[in-house]
């Protein structure tokens, strides 16, 4: 109310001013107008009430000045850089930390920023029960801005045209043409200051092109796994040092959870509904998606799981550098498929089965035909001549799985195609069968499997639902099997991942264990020498196991080379393999001529 009185004194004031002719445009500014403005400033400073004045009433004047100067206005309003805004020492006071709100029981372990200066985390321990609790601390924002921000998102889904040509980076694009947006409509939304804008801008990016709310979840590195269990239960997250810990992140409601969720499985490309609740999918960025929805089978409310992948898968010189690996063990896997060897990879579940997989795919000479088939697209190679074939889920409601394409028929499919190389992402029923009898005429095959021991494996191959006569296990020639281990260095305990066993199937139930890693050295045991495998490709090619031997030690120099040179990235390592395939001889010669570092491996001879 006093401010419409207020309002209504003005436009009295103004009125009383008001020159009889018409006054002349305000680009043009005449003096009788100039003074008329200053009279009017008089006046309206008289009026202006002690008290600093509401958001809203500063907007007039804004407007009035687009209207009337718009090119000088689009200088003038736009946005400032966010570093600017938001200079490094002044961070901490800008962000309005969860931390100050903190109970003080709670010791803060960790923190870290996850998004500057939008999300940062605090990793919070309670001293009585030792549990670890992961705090995200968002700028949130406040009713009036808000306010803004719903209308800033009706204006950017209007304004935003659609991008003529593929762009590498859709959050990028969406950044920088929702800032162009903003710049020009900012004045007439309504006054805020800069780094108000920011966090509308932030936010809409989030809501719009992000994860939603756990859009910060996955841009923290450390974040494995998040899962959520229902609504009003807090999002767990799987954290690469803490484990699995509880956040302070929740979904309040049925509705906000839902739509996330149905947000999610629409980026992924796929549909669910309550007709169809359970859904598998891949978001952008290769991170699994698992849902089931609503309450149809979970009475807590929709729940999701999602595997982060990074952004830059690990490669096998990582898993070298993370001691999942070693160099020999590699290059005795790189001999080995080189030869179209056979691989099946075993852990439980988030052993980093998939991760190994993949990782191991880059030892694939370049050029061979690969085929992967997958539930969800999961992986990443960097070979040209690859197909990537992703099971269909039914469209059909009842028992007749309409339109249902399942890893049995993909797996049949792909032998229309020739491959080289046949990578079936996870075998779980009839699929594996068929991915035999491909091992059988003569295909390159990988795989992964959900089992705990080489043993268990076995067992569940030979039995329904994949029935693999005992006559074929010997087809999958080498057995790797991966887990999860706790591991105490520099006198901190924490988990990570290790290659338990490396076997060959020599015949059913007959083994020949070629690398076991030791638990107290960290390191792989090697017995080379004992290599059915080597035995076999020897002969094919003309050479003796010793001379494979002395190959592998080699290619241990090659990717030891490699990792003193912090050549790490999968492309990267997939064009020095490429360039050993090509020519092994001259590429050794030249790492040894640059190697400034004494080699680990012996001195070969070529
Ligand atoms: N050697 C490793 N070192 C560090 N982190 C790893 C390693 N292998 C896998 N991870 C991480 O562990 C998580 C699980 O990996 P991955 O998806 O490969 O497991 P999985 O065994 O295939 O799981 P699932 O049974 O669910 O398919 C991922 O976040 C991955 O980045
Ligand atoms: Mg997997």
């Amino acid at each position: 109310m006093p401010n419409q009185s207020l309002k209504e004194k003005l436009n009295q004031a103004f009125a009383k001013l008001k020159p009889k002719k018409k006054p002349a445009k305000q680009d043009k500014p005449t003096m009788a107008n100039q003074s008329l403005k200053e009279k009017l400033n008089q006046a309206f400073a008289k009026l202006k009430p002690k008290k600093k004045p509401a958001k809203q009433e500063i907007a007039p004047q804004e407007i009035k000045t687009k209207e009337n100067k718009k090119e000088n206005t689009k200088k003038r309003f736009k946005l400032p850089k966010l570093s600017s805004i938001f200079k490094k020492k002044k961070l901490e006071q800008d962000l309005p930390t969860v931390n100050k709100a903190l109970p003080k029981s709670l010791k803060v372990i960790d923190k870290y920023s996850l998004y500057e200066p939008f999300a940062q985390v605090f990793i919070v321990q309670d001293p009585k029960t030792g549990e670890y609790r992961y705090i995200l601390d968002e700028l949130q924002l406040d009713n009036f801005e808000r306010g803004i921000y719903n209308r800033v998102l009706e204006i950017l889904l209007a304004e935003i045209e659609s991008p003529k040509e593929e762009i590498p980076d859709p959050r990028k694009f969406f950044a920088e043409e929702a800032k162009k947006i903003v710049d020009k409509y900012r004045i007439s939304l309504g006054w805020l200051p800069d780094v108000s804008w920011y966090k509308i801008l932030y936010h809409a990016e989030r809501d719009l092109v992000g994860f939603g709310k756990i859009d910060p979840l996955m841009r923290d590195p450390n974040i494995e796994d998040i899962s959520c269990d229902g609504v009003n239960k807090s999002v767990y997250i799987w954290h690469r040092t803490f484990e699995s810990i509880e956040t302070n992140v929740q979904f309040e409601n049925d509705e906000i959870l839902d739509n996330m969720v149905g947000k999610l499985v629409h980026m992924a490309g796929k549909h669910v509904s309550s007709a169809f609740p359970i859904v598998d999918a891949s978001l952008p960025g290769k991170h699994r998606l698992a849902v089931c929805y609503r309450r149809e089978i979970t009475p807590f409310g929709t729940a999701f799981t999602i595997r982060k992948f990074r952004d830059d898968p690990y490669s096998i010189i990582d898993l070298i550098n993370t001691g999942t690996f070693s160099e020999e063990l590699a290059a005795y896997l790189w001999i080995l498929l080189e030869n179209r060897a056979s691989v099946m990879i075993l852990g439980g579940t988030a052993a980093g089965k998939t991760t190994a997989l993949n990782a191991m795919a880059c030892l694939i000479k370049p050029g061979s035909k690969i085929i992967t088939i997958e539930e969800t697209a999961e992986l990443n190679l960097s070979h040209e001549n690859w197909v990537s074939l992703i099971s269909r889920q039914s469209y059909g409601l009842g028992g007749n799985a309409i339109g249902e394409v399942p890893l049995f028929d993909l797996v049949k499919a792909s032998m229309r195609h020739r491959p080289d190389m046949l990578i079936v992402g996870e075998v779980r029923g009839e699929e594996a069968y068929v991915l035999f009898q491909a091992l059988a005429t003569g295909h390159g095959g990988m795989c992964t499997m959900h089992a705990e021991n080489l043993d268990s494996a076995v067992k569940r191959l030979t039995q329904k639902p994949m029935e693999i006569s005992p006559a074929y296990i010997p087809l999958m020639n080498i057995v790797i099997s991966v887990q999860r281990v706790h591991l105490v260095k520099s006198g901190v305990k924490k988990a990570y991942r290790r290659i338990l066993s490396t076997n060959e199937i020599v015949g059913y139930e007959n083994y020949a264990n070629i690398f076991t890693w030791d638990p107290i050295a960290d390191q792989q045991v090697a017995s080379l020498s004992s290599s059915a495998m080597y035995a076999s490709i020897a002969k094919r090619v003309g050479q003796t196991t010793a001379d494979l031997i002395e190959e592998t030690k080699r290619r241990s120099e090659v990717l030891h080379w490699m990792r003193q040179q912090k050549i790490r990235s999968y492309k990267e390592v997939a064009r020095i393999i490429a360039e050993y395939y090509a020519r092994p001889k001259e590429f050794y010669q030249k790492i040894r001529m640059s190697e400034e570092e004494k080699p680990v491996a012996a001195e070969p001879k070529i």
